[in-house]
């Protein structure tokens, strides 16, 4: 079984740029992995990293030159699905030699992580913010399913299959769910569906199977489920996760933020 560290929607711009002239996201990548470092002696052992989207905020090349290199310093496997705001090609240049990762089109992959099938399902439809699922990766999936048969499987995406209540962010979610749904429901194993995209810890089911979105590790999205909820984003609470997928396996969040601590009882 694998433990998978998840980190999601990093937002990265070329060095020296602000995201939305307030975050410095290669700054806040950079202390992530410093604060991870130090804590992967209590997390324990990791097989792989898996990023959920939005590893740019602009597309541009030089963001995921640094993404890459900040993500690199972890010195484990790289895993990643584009979301809304990555450009796919400058995506595929920086992480051409990530397992399973296609030549060309979508990327879409099926991996086998420590005796864990990994199935990542590419819904960046350029120029928007909402996602898709085309047919081309509906099919990869269900050949994956099929070929995990009963074994409990993992699948991640950037665009959850479940609503936050947050009107700005529903808006630009997963457009087709109810085609996900349809081919999960021929699935005899369990599938944990882990993405980003929404900036919290959201947690839902499509159909039987767990839907799991992680927080983001650069900014968040308040809870505000007003028609005239202020669009826009928070500073914090950050945080990543790690996906436990034995069958009594937890998926649990760290917050990137620092504590005080441990006091004794
Ligand atoms: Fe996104």
């Amino acid at each position: 079984m694998a433990r998978i560290l998840q980190l999601t929607d990093l937002h990265l711009v070329a060095p020296g740029v602000l995201v939305s002239s307030v975050l410095d996201t290669g700054a806040l990548l950079r202390d992530a992995v410093d604060l991870l470092l130090k804590l992967l002696p209590q997390i324990g052992p990791l097989d792989a990293v898996l990023v959920t989207g939005d590893v740019s905020d602009d597309g541009s090349p030089e963001s995921y030159v640094a993404a890459r290199g900040a993500l690199d310093r972890l010195g484990l496997p790289l895993l990643v699905v584009p979301g809304n705001h990555d450009d796919r090609e400058n995506l595929r240049a920086a992480f051409g030699d990530m397992a399973g990762m296609p030549q060309n089109g979508l990327i879409d992959w099926s991996v086998d992580v420590a005796g864990t099938p990994v199935i990542g399902l590419d819904t960046l439809v350029e120029g928007q913010g909402g996602g898709l699922l085309r047919p081309e990766s509906l099919a990869l999936l269900a050949t994956a399913l099929e070929r995990a048969g009963t074994h409990d499987v993992l699948i991640a995406l950037h665009h959850p299959p479940i609503r936050t209540g947050i009107r700005f962010m529903d808006a630009i979610g997963l457009a087709n769910a109810d085609a996900l749904a349809e081919i999960l429901n021929e699935f005899d194993g369990t599938a944990r569906i882990v993405a980003g995209h929404v900036h919290g810890v959201y947690q839902g089911r499509i159909g039987r199977h767990t839907v799991l979105a992680a927080p983001s590790v650069c900014s968040a999205f308040a809870l505000d489920c007003r028609a005239d909820a202020p669009v826009g984003f928070m500073t914090g609470p950050r945080g990543c996760a790690v996906i436990d997928t034995a069958p009594d396996g937890a998926w649990t969040t760290i917050p990137l933020e620092s504590a005080n601590g441990p006091f004794s009882f």
